[in-house]
């Protein structure tokens, strides 16, 4: 595990749209894992400059999505799918093709079905050749929250307390309307990607990025799992990198 320190979350931002960017010159119709939340969204907005100025394109691409919310109308601008297509979907964002974007089915009839679909339509896709993480304070990595099997594959879960009070925000601040359950790809699912960018900003996730990078292996603390990944590059700013200790094998990365 690589892990670079920048002195804020825009600067690590750019880094990791850079690999992006290299990646997909390389090969255009590559598989990209992305993720939401907001801490993806200085690289997204790197991205899309990147594609107005012709260093990128993702008309080609492929990208799968983390997780969704199960049962969020089909029109909510919450829901995992919009989130994204406001992200990246477009010749006015980055190129890559609303049918390029794959995103679990939140809403449908059976969602362990859907769940089980979605990880086949991964696998068929050829897998994910580089996915976008963040991390929850909790150590969640897409939705699998503390706990979670380590050799999981995309299924339904339940969101935690905390978790739903982390994301209450993007719903007016109003618990009761954050969804119960999701549907979310399992850390088999995840570490079966090629290579992976986890990013991770501000104090809120100093204790989790302390564990990640610097803890026993443990489901306690779900994103620990990536130590075993032979290709994981961490972008941390200054106070997400705050709790690692003085000997902790960390690049940082001036300005
Ligand atoms: C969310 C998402 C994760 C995301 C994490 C952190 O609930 N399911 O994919 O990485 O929590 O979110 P944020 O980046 O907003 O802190």
């Amino acid at each position: 595990m690589r892990v670079l320190v920048f002195s804020d979350a825009d600067r690590a931002g750019a880094a990791a749209a850079a690999e992006i960017i290299a990646a997909f010159r390389d090969t255009p119709d590559g598989v990209l894992g992305v993720a939401t939340g907001s801490t993806p969204e200085p690289l997204y907005a790197r991205l899309r400059y990147a594609h107005a100025t012709g260093a990128l394109s993702l008309a080609a691409a492929r990208a799968f999505a983390l997780d969704e919310y199960v049962g969020l109308p089909a029109e909510h601008p919450q829901r995992y799918r919009n989130v994204l297509r406001a992200e990246l979907v477009g010749d006015h964002r980055t190129g890559l093709r609303d049918t390029g974007l794959h995103t679990p089915d939140g809403l449908a009839a059976d969602p362990h079905r859907a769940a089980a679909d979605y990880d086949r339509d991964i696998r068929a896709a050829g897998g994910v050749d580089l996915q976008i993480l963040g991390i929850g304070a909790n150590g969640h990595i897409g939705f699998n929250e503390p706990g979670a099997a380590t050799a999981g594959r995309t299924h339904v879960g339940a969101l935690t307390e905390q978790t739903r009070r982390d994301n209450a925000r993007f719903f007016g601040g109003e618990l009761p309307r954050v969804p119960t359950h999701c549907i979310t790809q399992g850390l088999g699912t995840i570490c079966e990607a090629r290579r992976i960018l986890l990013l991770a900003f501000g104090a809120r996730k100093a204790e989790a990025v302390r564990h990640l990078v610097a803890g026993e292996p443990t489901p306690a603390w779900p994103a620990t799992v990536l130590q075993a990944h032979p290709s994981v590059t961490v972008f941390l700013d200054a106070a997400a990198a705050h709790s690692l200790g003085p000997d902790a094998a960390v690049e940082f990365v001036e300005d």
